[in-house]
């Protein structure tokens, strides 16, 4: 049992969380910048305007990789710096910071992924009704096509989407994102939709204008559902679980089937349009076609999941979490079995390639007195989660694996308060310090996970 010979060692980054430079070079502003100057949404009014300052950076974080053997890097572009107002005129100093990258990379051996959104929506987008305007298919259709262009002569891992569940939830159903906006359900479900068929365009547009064939994805996100036994019950409680709506309307965008069953099976869950049909937006067969344009690969952000057993009343039973149960430093459960059950469920009932686009956690990592940063935590939390991939490996296809994140970064409303990193940065310096966890996570990558 193991890590077939071609697994795809990788970790991840996003444009906003380390480039910094955001008012360089032309750069247009995205709807987080302008959030970022916001009253009270960011913690103690910090800002992503320098972050890992990875603009000017770029090329000794590339020479990091490389030492710690990434044989992939997932990175997103920032629409805004590309397309200062989402569509029209090209920052060519944009474009060519992206090129750099692409090539530093190559010349490091590297393979670059690139996601083509990562909450980057330019505000200019935004001012004209951003994912509400019907429009934005065809404004990412043709930002797809500019990145076609530009990059794929080099570049052919791209992913469309990194998690519709949370720019959609968290920017306009909760509003604790960028925009900050509390919708009503109604305009959630239009932008949900318009989303994916954002998404569908930008495939059919990188397959035109590709240089090369390419290998597309989605990378959404979702906690998984584990079974709290082994019995043929609790497995089924737990599928159930994994692909059903939530309770809490106010919590609606946080499930796996309404934005993967329209991308990958050509239609939406039927549980959810019983119960949110007062809210859909018109509903065409030339819309789910478009949604389920074909894509190569699925690509699935996993940090952690929760237990269920079969209940009585034939309905899966959340089993509570015992007190005192490990968390990370933000909070979030440790739940190594959810990279073992998460990708089985998600295998079964989609059928495609899966790569693991994220996993990772925050850990309240601080520089020792030796100088090092010693951060054991996330080492036993990689082994445990790692081993469960490895054993979903044995019954699902199972393309690769990004840790989130390279290096510490700018954690959205958290700001800099939580360190996903495997690499320690002072933002004070800019110095980057390899964690523990980092040469560890560079044998096991030796090893293709044979040491785990
Ligand atoms: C996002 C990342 C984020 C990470 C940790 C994911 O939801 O894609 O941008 O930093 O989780 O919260």
């Amino acid at each position: 049992m193991g890590f077939s010979k071609n697994f795809v060692w990788g970790a991840a980054t996003s444009s906003i969380q380390i480039e910094g430079a955001s008012r360089e070079d032309g750069k247009g502003e995205n709807i987080w910048d302008v959030f970022c100057r916001e009253p009270d949404k960011i913690f103690d009014g910090q800002n992503a305007e320098i972050a890992c300052d990875h603009y000017h950076h770029y090329r000794e974080d590339v020479k990091m990789m490389k030492e710690m053997g990434l044989q992939a890097y997932r990175f997103s572009i920032d629409w805004s710096r590309v397309l200062p107002e989402g569509r029209g005129s090209v920052n060519e100093k944009g474009i060519q910071f992206y090129n750099n990258l692409i090539d530093a990379l190559l010349e490091n051996g590297i393979e670059p992924y690139v996601t083509l959104y990562h909450w980057e929506l330019p505000y200019e987008l935004y001012k004209c009704g951003g994912w509400m305007n019907p429009q934005i298919v065809e404004w990412f259709g043709e930002y797809a096509k500019l990145v076609a262009e530009r990059f794929s002569d080099r570049v052919s891992h791209f992913f469309t989407l990194n998690e519709p569940q949370c720019f959609v939830g968290q920017g306009f159903v909760t509003g604790n994102h960028a925009p900050g906006v509390k919708a009503p359900l109604r305009d959630t479900f239009e932008m949900a939709h318009n989303a994916m068929k954002a998404h569908g365009r930008a495939v059919q547009m990188l397959r035109q204008y590709g240089k090369q064939p390419l290998t597309i994805g989605y990378a959404p996100t979702c906690g998984m559902f584990c079974p709290d036994t082994d019995k043929p019950e609790d497995i089924e409680a737990a599928r159930q679980a994994m692909f059903a709506m939530r309770e809490d309307d106010s919590n609606w965008a946080w499930n796996v089937a309404w934005w993967s069953d329209p991308v990958i099976l050509g239609h939406y869950p039927e549980e959810g349009l019983i119960r949110y049909e007062k809210y859909l937006p018109k509903i065409t067969d030339e819309d789910l076609k478009l949604m389920s344009e074909p894509i190569d690969v699925y690509g699935q952000n996993i940090y952690n999941g929760c237990r269920v057993r079969m209940g009585e009343d034939g309905k899966p039973k959340y089993i509570e979490r015992y007190a005192g149960s490990p968390r990370t430093a933000a909070g979030w459960p440790v739940t190594p079995e959810c990279l073992l059950w998460g990708p089985r469920f998600l295998y079964e009932r989609y059928q495609k390639p899966i790569y693991i686009t994220e996993n990772g956690i925050s850990c309240t990592d601080v520089i020792s007195a030796d100088g090092k940063v010693h951060d054991s935590n996330r080492i036993d939390f990689l082994t445990g989660y790692l081993k469960a991939l490895k054993e979903a490996t044995q019954t699902a296809d199972i393309r690769g694996y990004f840790q989130w994140s390279l290096m510490d970064n700018f954690e959205w409303s958290l700001g800099y308060t939580e360190r996903f990193g495997l690499v320690y940065v002072d933002y004070r310096t800019q110095e980057r310090i390899w964690k523990d966890s980092a040469y560890w996570y560079r044998d096991i990558i030796q090893s293709n996970g044979d040491t785990l």
